[in-house]
């Protein structure tokens, strides 16, 4: 199994509940496979660069035009994504670490999304839609939030942006442990909650190592 893990959290581990999901799931799946091939992008070691329109061009521009040739600018533009998508395409499963923020994503896991969701390096688009040019899966998505949300719930856009876009390039199957209630402040089994996330992050790792097992 060939795993890349991209962490969207500038906190320490002992400060950040999601790290500390990460860390027991990935604990619990080198304990059962550990022949596990594991890649970790730390987005705040490895900024992403906000899309630019170098960028648009030279990602886009080929998909409405053949004879489009890429300045320097637009090409050097590129680089980013283009090793990101590297690391992508190595991968079968992804894992998505990150805290909840204002109802949704850390900025820059959506940055790094922006560079790596992008024709020609993972999809190709044609008129008949997207085709996914990578071989993931399965997504593990370890989340942790202060408030707590129902299935479904409109205040969400956290995993249904997760669900949306990478849908879109092929990958239906998103697996989620979610840290919620982590406001001790609002509620006070925040405790209790986190050790049932941790729970359900370790069972994730069985439910893969399992798989990977059967082949
Ligand atoms: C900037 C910021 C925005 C936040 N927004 C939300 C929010 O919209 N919904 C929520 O439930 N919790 C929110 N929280 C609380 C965090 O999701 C919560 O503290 C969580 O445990 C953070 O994960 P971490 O411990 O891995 O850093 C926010 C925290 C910060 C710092």
């Amino acid at each position: 199994m060939n795993i890349l893990h991209v962490c969207a959290n500038p906190k320490p581990i002992e400060q950040s509940v999601s790290k500390q999901l990460a860390a027991r799931f990935f604990g619990k799946l080198m304990e059962l496979n550990p022949d596990v091939e594991l890649n970790n992008v730390d987005l705040y070691q490895d900024k992403p660069p906000y899309y630019s329109n170098d960028l648009y061009r030279r990602c886009w521009m080929p998909v409405f035009d053949a004879a489009y040739e890429p300045t320097k600018a637009e090409e050097a533009a590129a680089n980013y994504a283009q090793k990101q998508a590297e690391a992508f395409k190595q991968a079968d499963v992804l894992v998505l670490t990150m805290p909840m923020w204002n109802f949704a994503m850390p900025a820059v896991m959506k940055a790094w999304m922006d560079q790596v969701i992008t024709p020609g390096l993972t999809f190709e688009l044609s008129a008949t839609g997207p085709k996914p040019l990578h071989n993931v899966t399965s997504i593990v998505l370890l989340v942790a939030s202060g408030g707590i949300y129902k299935e479904d719930d409109d205040r969400d856009a956290l995993t249904r942006q997760v669900r949306a876009a990478f849908g879109f390039i092929g990958i239906k199957d998103v697996r989620i442990a979610w840290a919620d209630g982590q406001n001790p402040l609002f509620f006070s089994d925040s405790e209790v909650r986190r050790e049932t996330a941790f729970e359900a992050a370790e069972e994730l790792a069985e439910e893969l190592a399992e798989e990977s097992a059967e082949g």
